[in-house]
């Protein structure tokens, strides 16, 4: 048995703290866009491991952060790859980048100056929010699609996704106090929800 076969579960409200969870027409309009779908995501991918690259090149004498981060770029490059390898497999293309309406509202959010443990903070928990609703929108595409191989395919995204959400929170209470970490999630939590509420719910896109 693959690791991925076991029973996962996650409870997107305890444990991964969203507090909207998807919209549940969106895996149906997914379904449907398959190429629309997996193009965006491995753009996603593509977007994970270069801003993994950044956080080391901005942060290269945080110690911790370069050794865990390191892993994570050719993690995520490695799911680039799967989901590429899975648009030849069906004879689809990978499309063009498209302007992640998702992804800016949320660096809107983060701090620009200022001292660097707030910027350090956003910079983590802007990682970690981004995590944290891909685990949750490939936890709805395995339990949802029709396609036993695809719920197969996107319960091991979900996995990973998970694993590296905690990463970034853990990071960010290496580098700051446990508490201004806790109450800042919370407010970008609060943020995010509002934010998926006002998207319009497509299938072309994972956020
Ligand atoms: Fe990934
Ligand atoms: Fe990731």
């Amino acid at each position: 048995m693959e690791p991925f076969d076991e029973p996962f579960s996650i409870d997107t409200k305890t444990i991964l703290g969203l507090q909207l969870p998807t919209d549940p027409r969106w895996v149906n309009l997914a379904e449907r866009s398959l190429q629309d779908i997996l193009t965006d995501h491995a753009y996603c991918e593509q977007k994970a491991a270069i801003s993994c690259i950044s956080l080391i090149q901005r942060y290269s004498r945080k110690e911790k952060l370069v050794h865990e981060l390191a892993p994570i770029v050719t993690e995520e490059w490695g799911h680039f790859r799967l989901v590429l390898a899975e648009l030849q497999k069906r004879q689809l293309t990978l499309g063009n980048q498209r302007k992640d309406e998702y992804v800016n509202a949320l660096l809107l959010f983060g701090q620009k100056g200022g001292a660097e443990e707030g910027r350090l903070l956003d910079q983590l928990l802007f990682m970690a929010m981004i995590e944290a609703r891909s685990c949750e929108r490939f936890k709805r595409l395995s339990e949802g699609l029709q396609d036993e191989y695809l719920r197969k395919f996107y319960r091991r995204f979900m996995e990973s996704e998970a694993g590296h959400y905690t990463l970034f929170i853990e990071l960010a209470e290496t580098y700051i106090e446990k508490e201004k970490v806790r109450k800042r999630w919370q407010e970008w939590l609060l943020y995010e929800a509002e934010l998926m509420q006002k998207l319009e719910v497509r299938g072309d896109r994972m956020h």
